[in-house]
């Protein structure tokens, strides 16, 4: 099996996975802001994948490397199948998402349900392994339900190392399966920071990436005193410029500086291609609602978009008004 995948990347900060949020468009968007910073598709399904459109599934664009693909079940065969097919699509990594705690999920048997059953998840880190060169790893949190020792968590992580698995993602909460929401699962179970920072002690050779509630870089060049690496998810969507400072600050890179308005000029090019293609600019231009945020403008910016970018055949002009907006007072 050749993979296509011949890029070196590092992990020390990556953008989460977030379905509905981190697609192709996104990614591309705060590949602008950030050439280093590994990023990840949203969550894919075994089911998706082997049976749906894997064109609109996997499509990416080259410039989004390194970008790792997150798939979720719990078959082996067909995880195995899937990280076959991602590194042919070029993935540069996969990862298990057995962190999703949603109903739908539930039924479908992966996501975060799947801590319950470490060797279950370890027979498709070891399936994954066998099927590519890629680097596998897993995205986690630290307890499920009322089964949320520190024990378990080590047995669980145990399993994975044993079975091969490259690097864990622990977004440092516990998940309620039963009464609450995937929102409330997010933000209601309390951040134990020192729970991911005992998980190191106890597996020092493992790569181990802290998620859950990071919203600036010196808060992630912190961890990286004594974690692998930092994942931010809601604060790199709703503020993508906290990310414009990450090549420089964490990666140690010489780049230029940028600006917005760069950033803008340079997705100009990419939407006119997509719009040729038929992609509605709306779907490009929601996930540049908060590039301005903090700026002068920036309300004028989001009402621009909101107002305008879902009318049909909405085009360039709609993101081109933007230096008019800043001029004028808010
Ligand atoms: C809209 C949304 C969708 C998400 N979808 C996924 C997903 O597909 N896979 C996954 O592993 N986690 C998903 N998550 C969880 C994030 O990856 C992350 O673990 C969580 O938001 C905590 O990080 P943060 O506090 O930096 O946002 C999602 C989060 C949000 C807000």
């Amino acid at each position: 099996m050749m993979d296509h995948s011949m890029h070196n990347f590092s992990r020390r900060l990556s953008v989460a996975p977030m379905l509905d949020w981190t697609d192709r468009h996104y990614r591309y968007f705060v590949r602008l802001i950030t050439r280093h910073t590994l990023l990840y598709t949203e969550m894919v399904t075994t089911a998706a994948l082997l049976h749906g459109d894997r064109n609109r599934l996997l499509r990416f664009d080259p410039a989004e490397h390194p970008l790792a693909l997150q798939l979720a079940g719990s078959s082996p065969a067909a995880l195995a199948q899937c990280a076959r097919i991602g590194a042919i699509w070029g993935y540069d990594e996969i990862n298990l998402n057995v962190g999703c705690p949603s109903d739908r999920v539930q039924s479908g048997r992966f996501g975060a349900c799947l801590m319950a059953e470490p060797q279950l998840v370890a027979e498709c880190v070891a399936a994954m392994k066998n099927a590519v060169t890629l680097p596998v790893t897993v995205k986690t949190r630290i307890g499920i339900d009322d089964r949320d020792s520190y024990g378990e968590l080590l047995d669980f992580v145990g399993a994975q190392v044993d079975a091969g698995c490259d690097a864990l993602i622990v977004h440092a909460r516990k998940a309620w399966l039963k009464g609450l929401s995937p929102k409330e699962n997010r933000d209601v179970p309390p951040l134990r920071y020192d729970v991911v920072r005992q998980l190191k002690t106890d597996f020092p050779a493992l790569s181990i990436t802290i998620n859950g509630g990071i919203t600036t870089l010196a808060a992630a060049a912190d961890f990286l005193t004594t974690l692998d690496g930092v994942m931010i998810g809601r604060e790199a969507y709703h503020h993508p410029w906290l990310l414009a400072d990450a090549d420089r600050l964490i990666f140690g890179a010489i780049s230029p500086p940028i600006t917005r308005e760069n950033v803008l000029e340079q997705f100009l090019p990419y939407a006119a291609k997509q719009l040729a293609q038929g992609v509605p600019l709306s779907a490009m231009s929601r996930h540049l609602l908060g590039l301005f945020q903090g700026q002068p403008g920036a309300r004028a910016w989001r009402r621009q978009i909101s107002d305008n970018a879902h009318r049909p055949n909405a085009g360039l002009a709609v993101l081109a008004l933007h230096r008019q907006l800043t001029d004028s007072k808010e």
